[in-house]
């Protein structure tokens, strides 16, 4: 399969078509962003971690059952994936509490929620990407019930299955944002699955181990990214 012109660049991701119209080359870069684009930098080597960990990810969720974009890593930072129609929704499960729910809510971070929560947001980096209910999606037409049925399943079960497969390597799933894509008249996880998009706290110590270190400054951020990519590859 031959890498075709960009379709599109994101802050953290290249998209390129091939030439086979059933598939996309994704390149992820060491680009990184927080609070919707204020603040830029660079994180050597968080291409090669979130190509590689999404795909160790993404592999061990099919083979539970759930139908993801991911075809085959060509490299340490490109794969080849379904050429999905990303829907514009943000699609947060959260464990426990941190982040923009402690801030909404007033409630301390690391307060174990009694049972997961789901949210959905605008996938709109013009708007802020703003909290949007079911009643909104439905009325603007971003989902008919049963794809927005589907997403929260398989939003649920991916927590399901992350929350244990996370718990065996010694790490907390706090939360994390997934993507999804239509593909072939189906509903597939497309996106990333990475310390970018998920919060992990070490099971012993509550350490931050993701994009935290970025956005909050706390120093050795290229470390915790390639200590997530060791624990996976264990
Ligand atoms: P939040 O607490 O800032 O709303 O973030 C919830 C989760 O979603 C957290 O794991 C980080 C992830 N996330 C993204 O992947 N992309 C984003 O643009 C934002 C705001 C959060």
């Amino acid at each position: 399969m031959r890498k075709g012109t960009q379709l599109y660049e994101g802050k953290a991701k290249k998209v390129y078509r091939t030439d086979d119209e059933r598939f996309f080359v994704i390149e992820y870069k060491d680009d990184a962003t927080a609070f919707n684009g204020e603040k830029k930098g660079t994180v050597a080597g968080k291409g090669v971690v979130n190509n590689r960990m999404s795909n160790i990810l993404f592999r061990m969720l099919e083979s539970h059952g759930v139908e993801t974009h991911f075809v085959e890593e060509l490299n340490d930072r490109e794969t080849v994936v379904k050429a999905v129609r990303i829907v514009p929704l943000e699609v947060i499960v959260r464990n426990v509490a941190a982040g923009s729910f402690s801030r909404r809510f007033g409630v301390e971070e690391g307060m174990e929620l009694r049972r997961p929560t789901l949210e959905f947001c605008l996938k709109d980096d013009a708007l802020g990407d703003p909290m949007i209910n079911d009643s909104q999606i439905l009325a603007l037409g971003l989902a008919d019930e049963e794809e927005l049925r589907t997403m929260s399943a398989v939003a649920l079960r991916v927590n399901d299955l992350l929350k244990d497969y996370f718990s065996g390597i010694g790490v907390r799933l706090i939360d994390f944002k997934i993507e999804l894509g239509r593909y072939e008249g189906r509903i597939v996880l497309a996106d990333e699955i990475s310390p970018d998009t998920c919060r992990f706290w070490d099971a012993e110590t509550n350490r931050k181990l993701d994009k935290d270190r970025f956005r909050r400054d706390l120093g050795e951020v290229e470390e915790v990214y390639r200590e997530m990519l060791e624990r996976v590859s264990r």
